[in-house]
């Protein structure tokens, strides 16, 4: 078993795309995951090193100003260090050593791109740069020494999130202040495919299809509305909502008047609502929606961002002024 597990790492090493050249006294070390010079959509990353030579202590990975560090356990499985990450938007340089008791030091780079569909300055990765998926076979097999890759059926329904095979590399996906019920009982398979084609755990497409398994008086109410609002009517739900969980009520990545101007930076002022009013215009952020008083005044205070009556989607008509106003106002 030993034996084996060795080879599998050796053999990694070799079809490791990124090698280090460490000091004479240094353990090296190689990435076996992710691949360098690619690009993923979302913030978590996980960064794994085959060590080499032994001897390590801690790892470090410097992403953009922000350390992460890692311990290495004495014995044991010390010759792989697992370590979760976090991205920013655009490019990720990512500088990443390994100390041994000495202080001897060996270090390498990786590069990673944070592709955004919400920012327009970040939806278009350096030339060359690929989609990265870790779930293929080929990245799998340095796992299966230490980590369940295969599910079956038991894993549906967890009874408990550390019995989830997808529980101790995604951790971090259930550690938001809001969760998405599905994602807080780690029945990660009510949205992802167990294995089909090339690759395991994709989606559905469009997004909305997945949705409305579960959110069918949503699709219901929405369909009855005269005007979709443009992403919402050609289904990507995960343009606004992390469909995992989220620090901002109702699932969404940022306070709801970020969201809304990524697409419509114009509207910043809140002149458009008062135009002619006030030279200053409607504040578009406050602490309290008066409508919904459990969220923060925002954008979707007026405006409902999936679908509504009128060409503005308004979430109260206005068919006089005055009386729109004292939705909100007691005058
Ligand atoms: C030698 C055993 C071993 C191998 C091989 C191994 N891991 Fe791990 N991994 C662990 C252990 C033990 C933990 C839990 C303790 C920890 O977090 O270090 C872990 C934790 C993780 C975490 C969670 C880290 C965090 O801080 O959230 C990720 C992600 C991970 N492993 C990914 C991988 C991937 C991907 C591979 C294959 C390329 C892999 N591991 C191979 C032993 C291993
Ligand atoms: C051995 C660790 C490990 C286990 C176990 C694991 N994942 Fe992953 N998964 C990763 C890593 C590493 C990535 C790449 C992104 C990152 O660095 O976090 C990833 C990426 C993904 C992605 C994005 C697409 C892709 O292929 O990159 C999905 C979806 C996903 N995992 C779902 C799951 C689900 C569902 C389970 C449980 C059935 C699971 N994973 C179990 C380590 C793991
Ligand atoms: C409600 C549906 C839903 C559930 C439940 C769900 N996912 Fe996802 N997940 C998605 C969708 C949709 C995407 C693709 C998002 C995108 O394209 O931005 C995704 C993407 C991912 C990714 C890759 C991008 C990222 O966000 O890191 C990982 C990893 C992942 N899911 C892991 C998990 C794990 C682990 C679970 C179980 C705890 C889980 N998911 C449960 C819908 C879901
Ligand atoms: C397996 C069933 C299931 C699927 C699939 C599902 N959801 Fe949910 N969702 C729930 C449950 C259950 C709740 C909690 C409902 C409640 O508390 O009223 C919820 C709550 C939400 C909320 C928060 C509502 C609030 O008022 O705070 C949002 C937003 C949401 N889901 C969006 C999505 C999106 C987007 C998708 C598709 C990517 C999706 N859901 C897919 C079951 C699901
Ligand atoms: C343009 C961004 C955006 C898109 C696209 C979007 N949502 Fe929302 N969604 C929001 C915001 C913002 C809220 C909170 C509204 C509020 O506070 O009044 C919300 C609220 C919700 C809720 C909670 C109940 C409710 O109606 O307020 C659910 C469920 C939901 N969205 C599901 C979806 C689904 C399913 C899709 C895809 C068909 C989707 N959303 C597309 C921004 C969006
Ligand atoms: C991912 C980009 C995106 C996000 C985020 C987004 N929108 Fe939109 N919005 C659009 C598109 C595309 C249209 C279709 C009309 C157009 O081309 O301008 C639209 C149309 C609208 C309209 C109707 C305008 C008209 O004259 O037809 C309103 C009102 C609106 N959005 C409000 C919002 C609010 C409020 C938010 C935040 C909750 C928001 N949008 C977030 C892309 C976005
Ligand atoms: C959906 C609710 C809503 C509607 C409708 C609404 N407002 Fe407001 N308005 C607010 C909230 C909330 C604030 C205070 C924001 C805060 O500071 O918390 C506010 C603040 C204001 C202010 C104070 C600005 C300042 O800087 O102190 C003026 C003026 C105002 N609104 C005018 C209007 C007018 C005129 C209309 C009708 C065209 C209108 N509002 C419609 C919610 C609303
Ligand atoms: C106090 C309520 C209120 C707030 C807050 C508000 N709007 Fe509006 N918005 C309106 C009204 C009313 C209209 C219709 C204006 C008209 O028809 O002349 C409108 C129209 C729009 C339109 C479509 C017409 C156009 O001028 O393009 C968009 C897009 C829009 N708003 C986006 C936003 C965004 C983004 C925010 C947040 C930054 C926001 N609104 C905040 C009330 C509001």
């Amino acid at each position: 078993m030993k034996l084996l597990f060795m080879n599998n790492l050796i053999f990694c090493t070799v079809t490791s795309l990124f090698f280090m050249a460490g000091s004479l006294h240094a353990a090296t070390f190689s990435v076996l995951s992710p691949a360098n010079n690619s690009f993923v959509e979302h913030e978590q990353l996980s960064i794994v090193l085959s060590l080499q030579g032994g001897g390590t202590t801690a790892v470090k990975a410097l992403v953009n100003g922000t350390t992460f560090t890692k311990a290495v356990p004495e014995g044991g499985h010390n010759n792989i260090v697992c370590l979760g990450v976090t991205l920013v938007n655009g490019l990720n340089k990512i500088d990443i050593s390994t100390t041994n008791p000495s202080g001897a030091v060996s270090t390498g780079k990786l590069s990673i791109y944070l592709r955004s569909r919400l920012s327009k300055q970040h939806q278009q990765p350096p030339p060359g740069f690929q989609r990265y998926y870790f779930h293929v076979p080929a990245n799998e097999s340095a796992c299966t020494p230490c980590h369940r890759m295969e599910a079956t059926l038991n894993d549906m329904h967890p009874v408990k999130p550390e019995d989830s095979p997808c529980y101790q590399c995604h951790k971090r996906k259930d550690n938001r202040t809001y969760k998405h019920k599905p994602v807080s009982a780690w029945a990660c398979f009510s949205c992802h495919e167990v294995v089909t084609g090339k690759r395991k755990y994709t989606t559905m497409k469009p997004e909305q299809s997945i949705c409305f398994l579960c959110h069918s008086n949503q699709q219901k109410l929405w369909k009855n509305k005269k005007v979709h609002h443009g992403p919402t009517a050609v289904g990507n739900c995960s343009v606004c909502h992390d469909p995992h969980g989220s620090n901002w009520p109702s699932l969404v990545y940022m306070h709801p008047t970020d969201l809304c101007l990524n697409c419509h930076n114009d509207k910043k002022s809140g002149l458009h609502v008062i135009a002619g009013f006030f030279a200053k215009g409607h504040p578009v952020r406050g602490d309290k929606n008066p409508l919904k008083p459990d969220r923060p005044f925002s954008c979707a205070g007026c405006h409902n961002p999936h679908a509504g009556d009128s060409q503005s989607l308004l979430n109260k008509e206005r068919d006089n002024n005055s009386v729109y106003c004292q939705t909100c106002h007691k005058l």
